[in-house]
């Protein structure tokens, strides 16, 4: 029997705390996909929601008290110990550099007391690998469009750690696009789920906000223009409404609005998208990150993926924000692409900004 082995995974990077135990096969080279056995999450969104943003420090502390007792839940529901762990996994980056520092620490305290290996794990590559979790996993090759909120990338993926950056935002992220949307639409934070919401009941036609880059030539984006043209349209509609206030205008236009902002988005990420593998070449599209929750996003991009016999791939919903599943995936897959080894050293360092491809 090939012997398994048992990743812990510790997502600490920004405002949500992630424990997972996946399986691997120990074997370097072998084509399983790790399975997840159990993971917990707890998101600090309301805390931040105060402050309309997540207060760093805050995040730290909070990671803090959150990760014992998620590992203790995700061994709990997994029916094993702390003795069972073969391999603990962290974020190493990119994110917050107090709040990556609490995942960091507690893996390497973790791996010194059980005397195992710890692996660093770039949080990007989780969300890129995250859909080999799911029930319809990709096969390498295959074009990934990176969509959170701190970062908008398409990029080419060829196997685990073979990446080339083929595009990305030169300035606000497609989350952040949605999140600065929202709030000027008095939403609370993060508003991109909010908007999408609203979304749904609005028309996608009723305003005509701007595209940008769509045809720039490149693969790269622009979400920070759009953020202001939704300002000067709420302002126009505040007005012209004889309100005080873009919440006090009637439902209808709202959801317009939202509508109209969230079909701005999509457009630019789904044209974008099939340029690129028209480019490439390649057939198989993977879309990862918290933007690839967005229902609309996920109707266009099947229609057009559709038309052009692209097969599409996407995390499960819950595993499309961050979490530790995709961070014990990641090691488990490095590990066995033979990409990387787990060290018993034990000095850990993050690093808050970290290009994938660099990697
Ligand atoms: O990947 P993620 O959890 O965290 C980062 O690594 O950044 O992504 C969070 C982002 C936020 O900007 C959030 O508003 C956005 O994903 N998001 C959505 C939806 N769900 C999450 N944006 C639009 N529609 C959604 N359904
Ligand atoms: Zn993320």
């Amino acid at each position: 029997m090939v012997k398994k082995l048992l990743v812990l995974g510790i997502e600490s990077s920004c405002d949500e705390t992630g424990v997972a135990l996946v399986a691997c096969e120990a074997a370097s080279g072998s084509p399983e996909v790790p399975r997840l056995l159990a993971h917990a999450l707890y998101s600090q969104i309301e805390m931040h929601q105060a402050f309309g943003g997540v207060v760093p420090e805050l995040a730290s502390r909070d990671h803090i008290r959150r990760v014992l007792p998620l590992a203790q839940e995700v061994l709990d529901g997994a029916h094993c110990t702390l003795q069972d762990i073969d391999v603990v996994a962290y974020t190493r980056g990119p994110g917050l550099a107090g709040a990556l520092l609490v995942g960091a620490g507690v893996a390497c305290a973790l791996g010194a007391a059980l005397a195992r290996p710890v692996l660093g794990v770039h949080h990007l590559e989780g969300h890129l690998l995250s859909p080999f979790l799911s029930a319809d996993p990709p096969q390498f090759p295959f074009v990934a469009l990176l969509v959170s909120g701190g970062h908008t990338q398409l990029m080419r993926v060829d196997g685990v750690g073979r990446y080339a950056l083929l595009g990305e935002s030169i300035d606000d992220a497609a989350g952040e696009a949605f999140d600065k949307s929202a709030k000027l639409m008095g939403l609370d934070y993060p508003g991109g789920p909010l908007l999408a919401r609203m979304a749904e009941e609005g028309n996608p036609k009723a305003y005509a906000l701007p595209r940008p880059l769509l045809h720039s030539g490149n693969l790269d984006f622009s979400f920070a223009g759009l953020k202001t043209a939704v300002l000067v349209q709420s302002q126009k509609m505040v007005a012209a409404g004889g309100v005080n206030q873009f919440e006090a205008l009637p439902r209808v236009q709202q959801c317009d609005l939202a509508a109209s902002t969230q079909a701005a988005i999509v457009d630019v990420l789904v044209k974008k998208s099939m340029t690129a593998l028209k480019e490439t070449g390649l057939t198989r599209l993977v879309v990862a990150g918290g933007v690839g929750a967005n229902r609309h996003l996920r109707a266009e991009l099947n229609a057009a993926c559709a038309k052009r016999q692209i097969r599409v791939h996407y995390p499960e919903l819950h595993l499309c924000t961050d979490n530790g599943a995709m961070i014990a995936l990641a090691a488990g897959m490095r590990l066995q692409s033979g990409q990387q080894e787990a060290s018993m050293a034990y000095a850990f360092d993050v690093k808050p900004r970290w290009p994938l491809d660099t990697l």
